[in-house]
């Protein structure tokens, strides 16, 4: 049951004709408040037709409506108002959930059509950065999000694993550097030798010379430079896997930038037959001011390739590798620009599907409203974050109920959680301050508070013993109606998720959904011996079901107590 449907076609009987089901659902709006109802429709736009004033309209059409199904419908000056018959919608709503459980919500809008997300992608030798946990953690909410839609997604990590940086890492490991110092604590490391490296460069710019050189061997195929870049690679990998091990993430491909390297002059081929390379100052550039954007440089004086050009062979790969119906990037804003030049290259070379390419933008983590930079070595490091946070956490845990089982388990989930929470909690293009004793509150708009309502709620079942779910799930009580709303909306804020790309839609309906939950469990005996119980615990399981569902496509866990 859909009981906006409902309304559709109660209203569909008595309007003209020529005023489709599609149009009707559009126009019908959420009152702000329940003295008007659950839903109201205007009825301003049949003025013209039914030539007649809006409010004479509205009293109209009322009387012609046929009141079954509902608790009433009235007029309020031009709209008309339904309120829908609270025990019926219980019914419906909580036997769809309790039948459907983890399913709920589930939609075929995709039916299979593969997505790849291209996600987190740091670079390797540096540390993964706030931003690189900020793309994977959308990417990967987005994923569960598409895939409960009826898409399949494939998570890409386009590991920044090629480019002139190497060159200098390699500049640096030779002149400051040891095997054994890198194996000890390989990304702080390798990290040091690079900010040296910048900061020796500025006065010693023959440094830079060096390391454009054995960035040229690496493209050039010369053992050394490969076998040194080689184990770079391998050795940040293992330490990113740590993090994704610890934030649930997993990957369906890491083919980053270098797995690009023999698909490029393909790429470049194609741009010369198609007449749309230039030659400048000795680099190959596509022009792109017809577009007002800076030309894409697509080769350099000395032949090197660049990062759009990967990114180039990178999404013709993709589409004939997954042929797919749309092919997103998950990256910061400060890249608009460049997945601008992207798909205005690949629509030059003829590649309509270019359409289909998103970049699925946010905004920065600040320190203090500072930007964060790896180069000035001004960087949160993201394990010492989840670390903190997991820290804070467990002393909550032990004030609030030093007696549970598993504590630092489920200190690793509400910590870890609780980053995960707040950063998909804001809108992805906001940037935001991160304040780790705000994120990590069992209390107001945070992800504890919701895994500890969903626990609380879980108690409440397990005091509750066996119930049997079949039968009448009748709920009249005024306290559970704007939960049970709120559960029977959860389907169109999942398709609204996924429709703009916005985890944050996730995330601000679990926090209303517990908030509201909460506010009936402070007003209602759930567990008193009369009619009602079966109806109101049948509630208390759905909002865990919708709590969890939730919590999931965010990539947050959901212990059981906490
Ligand atoms: N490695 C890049 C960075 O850290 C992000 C790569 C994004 N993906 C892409 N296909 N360009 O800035």
């Amino acid at each position: 049951m859909n009981s906006k449907k409902q309304v559709v076609e109660a209203l569909a009987k008595v309007l003209p004709a020529e005023i489709t089901a599609d149009q009707i659902n559009k126009l019908i709006e959420k009152p702000k408040t329940s003295d008007l109802g659950d839903y109201a429709f205007p009825t301003f736009i049949l003025a013209k037709t039914m030539h007649k004033a809006p409010n004479m309209i509205a009293e109209e059409l009322v009387g012609k409506m046929d009141q079954a199904g509902f608790e009433k419908i009235v007029n309020t000056g031009a709209y008309i108002n339904f309120f829908l018959d609270k025990a019926a919608f219980s019914d419906a709503i909580l036997k769809e959930v309790l039948k459907e459980q983890d399913d709920y919500g589930n939609q075929n809008e995709g039916n299979g059509g593969n997505v790849p997300i291209d996600m987190s992608s740091p670079n390797i030798a540096k540390p993964m950065s706030m931003g690189h946990l900020r793309s994977t953690v959308i990417g990967n909410s987005i994923a569960k999000i598409l895939t409960k839609l009826g898409y399949s997604p494939i998570k890409i990590n386009h590991l920044g694993d090629w480019g002139t940086q190497f060159g200098k890492l390699i500049v640096g490991y030779k002149m400051w550097g040891s095997k054994e110092e890198v194996e000890e604590d390989p990304i702080n490391n390798l990290l040091k030798y690079y900010v040296r490296f910048h900061k020796e460069a500025e006065d010693k710019p023959e440094l830079d010379d060096e390391a454009r050189a054995w960035f040229k061997k690496m493209e050039d195929g010369d053992k050394e430079a490969l076998s040194l870049w080689t184990w770079f690679r391998s050795l940040s990998l293992s330490e990113f896997q740590k993090i994704y091990t610890r934030l649930g993430v997993e990957f369906d491909s890491f083919n980053g930038e270098a797995f690009y390297n023999d698909k490029m002059d393909a790429v470049i081929d194609t741009l010369e037959e198609k007449n749309l390379l230039k030659e400048s100052q000795g680099a190959e550039i596509v022009d792109l001011s017809d577009l007002d954007l800076s030309p894409a440089l697509i080769k350099k004086t000395d032949g090197a390739t660049l990062y759009i050009t990967r990114d180039l062979a990178a999404a013709i790969y993709r589409k004939n590798t997954y042929k797919f119906v749309k092919s997103l990037y998950v990256v910061g804003s400060e890249q608009a620009e460049h997945f601008k030049k992207l798909k205005a290259v690949l629509k030059m070379m003829g590649y309509d599907w270019a359409d289909d390419i998103h970049h699925i933008e946010f905004g920065l983590i600040t320190n203090g409203g500072k930007k964060l930079s790896t180069r000035k070595g001004r960087v949160i490091l993201l394990e010492n974050v989840l670390n903190d946070a997991v820290d804070l956490a467990k002393k909550q845990i032990e004030e609030k109920n030093p007696d549970l089982k598993d504590k630092d388990q489920v200190a690793e989930s509400v910590g870890v959680g609780a980053v995960v929470f707040h950063d998909l909690k804001n809108e992805r293009r906001d940037s935001f301050d991160f304040n780790l004793e705000e994120v990590v509150r069992f209390e107001g708009e945070t992800g504890p508070y919701v895994q500890y309502t969903n626990a609380r709620a879980l108690s409440i079942l397990r005091k509750a013993g066996d119930v049997d779910f079949d039968g009448d799930l009748t709920l009249d009580d005024p306290e559970a109606w704007d939960t049970l709303k709120l559960i029977q909306e959860f389907p169109d804020i999942l398709s609204r998720a996924g429709r703009i790309y916005e985890p944050s839609v996730i995330a601000k309906y679990a926090l209303k959904l517990a908030k509201s939950f909460n506010q009936y469990y402070a007003h209602s005996k759930i567990l008193t011996d009369d009619a009602g119980r079966v109806a109101r615990l049948s509630l208390v399981k759905s909002v865990t079901i919708v709590l969890q569902i939730s919590l999931g496509l965010l990539g947050v866990k959901a212990p059981e107590e906490m």
